[in-house]
């Protein structure tokens, strides 16, 4: 549940790339809690449209899309159909990723390609792709990077890779684009509960506990806590913010230089 007041956004459109589960569907679903529109982007048809059926049960404010964000004609074309079916994009998330775990020696050429074309080079074309068709001044650019950007991991070279590669995009786009109004953030969240990332990352009981145990909060984040920060990114009370990468982790990244998992 959100601690914002209601409306924020009301007249906005969000675009949400990675929106049809997990916690980029938390931020999809809290966008329209406040009164935006809101397209969701996946690659799986089925599972776009109902998360756009669970954001919008009656259909007139959210759409899903099916879209492979390494495809950037498609992504483009993604952007396109939200625009006229909504109008000016105001807000756009790219939190598509893929994960698996496995040590470099296991990865094949295409494992470490897979993991940058979709978090990397996806994140690249959704901005690229976004700017023909957001309302500018006034846009807020949001990529959902992860700890790993910033501290190694064992069994994670392909995510650290890609993640710290959007961690530096965001910066280097925030330098091009402030001019014309347009602010780009990233958000890292630390675990949280309930999602596939997690379900790959500790996947027993016993190696999720001990993660819970070195998290100086105590327990896993919540969907919603990401959504609310989101929401404040894409907020009047966030104009002056850009170029930065917030972390919503419990303290997660103060943990050591390794950050190791599990
Ligand atoms: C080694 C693996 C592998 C594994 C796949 N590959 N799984 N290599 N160990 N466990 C290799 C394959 O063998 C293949 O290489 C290459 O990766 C591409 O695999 P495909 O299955 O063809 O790819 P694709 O269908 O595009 O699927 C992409 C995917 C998949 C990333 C592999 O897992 C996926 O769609 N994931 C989306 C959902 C997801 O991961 N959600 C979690 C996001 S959380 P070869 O050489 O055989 O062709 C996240 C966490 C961040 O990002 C941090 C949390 C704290
Ligand atoms: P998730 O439920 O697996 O969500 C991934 C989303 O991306 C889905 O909508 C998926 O839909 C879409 N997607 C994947 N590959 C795609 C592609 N090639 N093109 C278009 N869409 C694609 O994952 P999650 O655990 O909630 O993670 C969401 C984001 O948060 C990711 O960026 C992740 O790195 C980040 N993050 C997660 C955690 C965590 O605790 N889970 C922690 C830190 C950061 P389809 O499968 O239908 O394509």
């Amino acid at each position: 549940m959100t601690t914002f007041a209601a409306g924020q956004l009301k007249g906005k459109v969000a675009f949400v790339a990675g929106g049809t589960s997990g916690i980029n569907l938390g931020i999809a679903k809290g966008f329209a809690a406040q009164g935006a529109k809101v397209a969701v982007l996946g690659r799986n048809p089925e599972k776009a449209a109902s998360a756009a059926a669970l954001i919008d049960p009656a259909g007139a404010n959210a759409i899903g899309i099916a879209a492979d964000v390494r495809d950037f004609a498609a992504v483009d074309a993604a952007f396109k159909q939200t625009v006229e079916r909504f109008g000016p994009i105001d807000i756009v998330i790219s939190g598509a990723a893929g994960n698996f775990v496995a040590p470099a020696l296991s990865i094949s050429s295409n494992g470490f390609k897979t993991v940058v074309d979709i978090d990397l080079v996806g994140t690249f074309h959704v901005f690229r792709a976004c700017y023909a068709y957001l309302q500018r001044p006034g846009a807020s650019l949001i990529a959902i990077t992860a700890g790993q950007a910033t501290h190694p991991h064992r069994g994670q070279a392909h995510v650290c890779a890609a993640k710290a590669g959007i961690n530096m995009l965001v910066k280097c786009l925030a330098m091009e684009w402030g001019a014309d109004g347009v602010r780009v953030n990233g958000i890292s969240p630390g675990p949280i509960d309930g999602t596939e990332g997690m379900a790959r990352l500790t996947p027993t009981p016993e190696k999720t506990a001990a993660l819970i145990a070195k998290i100086p909060l105590g327990r896993y984040g919540r969907i919603p806590e990401i959504a609310d920060m989101a929401l404040f990114l894409s907020s009047e009370s966030a104009g002056y913010i850009t170029g930065t990468i917030l972390d919503c982790d419990g303290g997660g990244q103060l943990l050591s230089t390794s950050g190791e998992l599990g």
